[in-house]
């Protein structure tokens, strides 16, 4: 399966950085799937930059329902009215930054799927849930509640502690978490868990961006801060393994 390398913009980028990062991302290797999460502000303007092209758009959020009285949400099918295709769904920053539980995450996610977009659901330990040898079954417990019964969509396996730190687990401990994310997949979702695709994120860089990327059972990346810099993602999209 091509490997999904997905750029997180989180609250950065301005109109004006819209056109020349369109432009070197048209640019993009061909053996990935790429996809840019900008900022709601930036969609549209992306989607025209990016017509007719194979670099994919997504939101960063959505609201559990459709439409409705929610000031300053973003509902699932105005995302897809504007060109976005994918969702991320239950960030760490969400989690924390908008106290979002694992069943609020859930109902996005289904809200999501109902608006024909593909949503990426993160799970990941803090460094004190690592610490105290947790880490597993906290990312169990957030797949267990936050993905819905008929779930198709991708996972993003975050680390708290990695993301934005420069500090990444070891390639032993990514093989561990990921292979374990696959057995609760299928798990919950039976066959439908083979299909799903595992991203790793926290501290993706050019320079480890190989070693990631060539575990087994990672199938792309979730880039913060390096997806910010076209050069940058564009780096980390040429070092996914070929076929
Ligand atoms: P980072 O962020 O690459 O800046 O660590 C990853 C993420 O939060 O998705």
């Amino acid at each position: 399966m091509r490997q999904l390398i997905a750029g997180n913009w989180k609250m950065f980028g301005k109109l004006a950085d819209v056109p020349a990062y369109a432009s070197a991302v048209l640019a993009a290797p061909t053996h990935v799937d790429l996809l840019v999460c900008p900022p709601f502000t930036l969609l549209d303007r992306f989607a025209a930059a990016l017509k007719g092209s194979q670099v994919a758009l997504g939101g960063q959020d959505c609201h559990a329902n459709p439409q409705g009285a929610h000031t300053g949400d973003i509902a699932a099918p105005m995302l897809a009215e504007v060109g976005a295709r994918y969702v991320i769904l239950g960030h760490s920053e969400r989690r924390n930054d908008h106290g979002e539980a694992n069943a609020v995450i859930r109902a996005k996610t289904e809200a999501a799927m109902a608006a024909g977009l593909i949503p990426i659901v993160c799970v990941g330990e803090t460094e004190a849930e690592r610490e105290a040898g947790e880490a597993m079954q906290v990312v169990r417990s957030q797949l267990q509640h936050s993905l819905p019964a008929g779930f198709a969509g991708v996972a993003a396996y975050e680390p708290v502690w990695a993301i934005g730190t420069g500090r990444t687990p070891t390639e032993t401990d990514i093989t561990a978490m990921h292979a374990d994310i696959r057995a609760a997949l299928l798990a919950q979702l039976g066959e439908a868990g083979a299909k799903i695709q595992i991203l790793y994120g926290g501290s993706v860089k050019p320079g480890n961006a190989a070693s990631l990327l060539a575990l087994p059972e990672v199938g792309g990346a979730l880039v913060g801060g390096a997806s910010l810099k076209a050069e940058d993602f564009l780096a980390i999209a040429n070092a996914a393994p070929r076929g």
